[in-house]
């Protein structure tokens, strides 16, 4: 989870360091360059594109760091190899089912949920054939290289990193932790007006400012229908975002899986909860330095933008393509259901501390005012049989 603490502005204007300064000044340039070439203004999801995906500019593309300690937000695997426990546990349950099978990861970010699939895997006797990272970042995979050749020694033989989804048919599982909420989303408000698009313009050279134009009619549509899923009430002004891309790139990257199961992990909400009328500015949220903000014109290139996932779209793109929609709950329950008592005793061993430890990872993992709540877990499957673990407890797919 984009996890943060507070800090007034100014302390957060004395973390940037001259080449950060630098940097945002070169993606700000570039951006502005764009939104000149065509005309003055660019829709919301071109500016989130050009920030985090710019090749060699974007936050992702280029070499801020990230995750972590050093960098500007933390998440469930960071916190904790509880995590990575649970996802094995639910994981080892469908590659023993497609007996045997591949693993593709999209989005690693530092490799650690890589690594602990592999060790909980493997001490379990499972050895998948490949361990594929499909990553945007070429910054990460770095990382990810090096914190499991330091790790798994050998095993590191059996990750590979690809470019682009397989394209050849496999078995197995696809996992994705916080990669949804990174995709571009347009901008809108509505008014008895008519429907707007909240694009960028561009003052004193490269200041980015949001203006408003009338949303062509792909918009429209949509926010016509999200409105009624919401039940209709929306007030004069009423802003939030949708995400166009979300379908054809679920659907894409998941196009290969033949037998087996997509476990997507993210911060969201059922459409009629997204779009509800009091939540009227939106769920986009910046992350640098482990602090938040609203505002994505503040550090273009050094700060991430994301919004919150609508899952009735993600249940939609599933169906679509031709996927089971297994499971819908929330972290909290995908950790009970999956046995995080038992992973905690077994990590703990004798060690006090260490369950001491533990414990309090849970609780970041599972409290409904950290993660447990504003997490949910999402699985689509494919020709398997019965439940899928850690979705039986609670199952929420009657809100989607
Ligand atoms: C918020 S980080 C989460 C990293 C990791 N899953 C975790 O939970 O620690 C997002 C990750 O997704 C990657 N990413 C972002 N957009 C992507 C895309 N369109 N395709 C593949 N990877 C993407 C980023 O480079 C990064 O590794």
């Amino acid at each position: 989870m984009r996890i943060y603490d507070t800090g007034t502005p100014s302390q957060r204007e004395s973390a940037i360091t001259d080449v950060e300064r630098d940097h945002e000044a070169r993606v700000r340039a570039h951006i502005a360059a764009e939104v000149r070439a065509a005309g003055g203004w660019i829709g919301f999801d071109r500016y989130m594109e050009l920030a985090l995906y710019a090749p060699g500019l974007g936050y992702y593309s280029a070499g801020a760091h990230k995750l972590g300690a050093g960098g500007d937000f933390t998440t469930a695997p960071e916190i904790s190899r509880l995590f990575g426990a649970a996802v094995a546990q639910a994981g080892a349950e469908v590659l023993e089912q497609v007996g045997g099978g591949a693993i593709l990861e999209i989005g690693a970010g530092s490799g650690r949920l890589a690594g602990d699939l592999i060790e909980f895997l493997g001490a379990r006797g499972i050895v998948p054939a490949r361990y594929w990272i499909l990553d945007v970042s070429a910054e990460l995979r770095d990382r990810q290289r090096a914190h499991l050749r330091e790790r798994l020694g050998d095993r590191v033989e059996r990750v590979e990193w690809l470019d682009a989804p397989p394209d050849a048919p496999f078995d197995g599982l696809i996992v994705a932790n916080e990669v949804l909420d990174a995709l571009p989303v347009m901008r809108f408000r509505w008014g008895r007006g008519g429907v707007e698009e909240l694009g960028v313009e561009c003052r004193d050279g490269d200041r980015f400012e949001w203006s408003a134009r009338p949303a062509g009619p792909a918009l429209a549509t949509a926010c016509a229908a999200l409105r009624d899923a919401a039940g209709g009430d929306w007030a004069d002004g009423y802003e939030s975002e949708w995400c166009p891309r979300l379908q054809p790139w679920a659907t894409e990257v998941t196009r290969s899986l033949r037998t087996g199961a997509v476990l997507w992990f993210d911060y969201g909400l059922p459409r009629a909860h997204y779009y509800f009328a009091e939540r009227r500015q939106g769920t986009l949220i910046c992350h640098h330095r482990h602090r938040a903000f609203d505002d994505p014109f503040a550090r273009p290139g050094l700060a991430d933008i994301s919004a919150w996932v609508d899952f009735t779209a993600l249940a939609e793109a599933g169906d679509g393509a031709g996927f089971d929609i297994a499971g819908y709950t929330t972290q909290a329950y995908f950790l009970a259901d999956t046995g995080i008592d038992a992973h905690l005793r077994e990590l703990a061993g004798a060690d006090p501390r260490q369950a001491a430890r533990l414990a309090n990872e849970a609780r970041r993992l599972m409290m409904p005012g950290e993660m447990g709540e504003r997490f949910k877990v999402m699985a689509w499957s494919r020709r398997l049989a019965g439940a899928l673990r850690g979705f039986t407890l609670r199952d929420l797919r009657h809100t989607l």
